[in-house]
């Protein structure tokens, strides 16, 4: 979920208010992504490396973040959503913690789609905490990374506002990911941006190393 700062810029408005359309478009497009049979949507947004972006961002993005929680969990509940988070816990504050441990619990039974949210998230940090877990066990191998990192592997990689860079998500996980580099800005992004980013993934001949098919 990048651009929300821009978008905000190009309208002569504060950054929180394009966080605050962000949050609206999270809304829009996890409606969007039940409705066009996604099972798993994984959304960055807060990065371990967001720490260094002034308080007052930062409390505005966790202010909306609870805000999210409070008013969104039961609806989806209603919708069959599954909602969990991956990232460090230990830095948040601890009523936000107890919201999201919350809304992980009551949503656990949802099978429609399994929304999860990435916050205080670092790629290489989770992947050094896995293989210090598969040091002590004594166990090293892909599956059990994969296992550890509890996180499939990415079909495809959509990020906005034209950026191309990958900045510490998944990097396991992308191994074999499509990118799909959308130029509107996250506010912007709908429906209809994730069904042409579907359509794009769905007419890409995938692989893995492999040769076409019909040779
Ligand atoms: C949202 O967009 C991403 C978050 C960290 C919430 P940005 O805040 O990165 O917006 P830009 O990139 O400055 O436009
Ligand atoms: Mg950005």
């Amino acid at each position: 979920m990048d651009g929300n700062g821009r978008w905000a810029q190009g309208r002569g408005l504060p950054r929180t208010a394009g966080h605050r359309a962000g949050a609206d478009a999270v809304r829009r497009v996890v409606e969007a992504a039940g409705e066009q049979g996604i099972d798993v949507l994984t959304l960055y947004a807060f990065s371990s490396d967001n720490w260094r972006r002034p308080a007052a961002e930062v409390e505005a993005l966790m202010r909306l973040l609870r805000g999210y929680l409070r008013n969104e969990v039961d609806k989806l509940r209603g919708n069959g959503v599954r909602l969990s988070f991956i990232g460090r816990r230990d830095r948040l504050s601890p009523v936000l913690v107890r919201m999201i441990e919350s809304a992980e619990e009551t949503t656990r039974a949802g099978r429609k789609l399994h929304l999860r949210i990435a916050l205080d998230y670092s790629s290489r940090d989770a992947i050094v905490a896995a293989a210090r877990a598969m040091a002590e066990a004594q166990v090293f191998s892909r599956q059990e990374l994969s296992r550890l990192l509890d996180s499939p592997d990415v079909d495809l990689l959509i990020r906005t506002s034209g950026e191309q860079r990958v900045s510490d998500y998944l990097l396991w996980e992308i191994a074999y990911a499509e990118f799909h580099f959308a130029a509107c800005h996250w506010p912007d992004f709908d429906g209809a941006e994730l069904a042409a980013a579907l359509a794009s993934y769905r007419s890409r001949e995938r692989r893995f190393g492999g040769i076409p098919a019909a040779v």
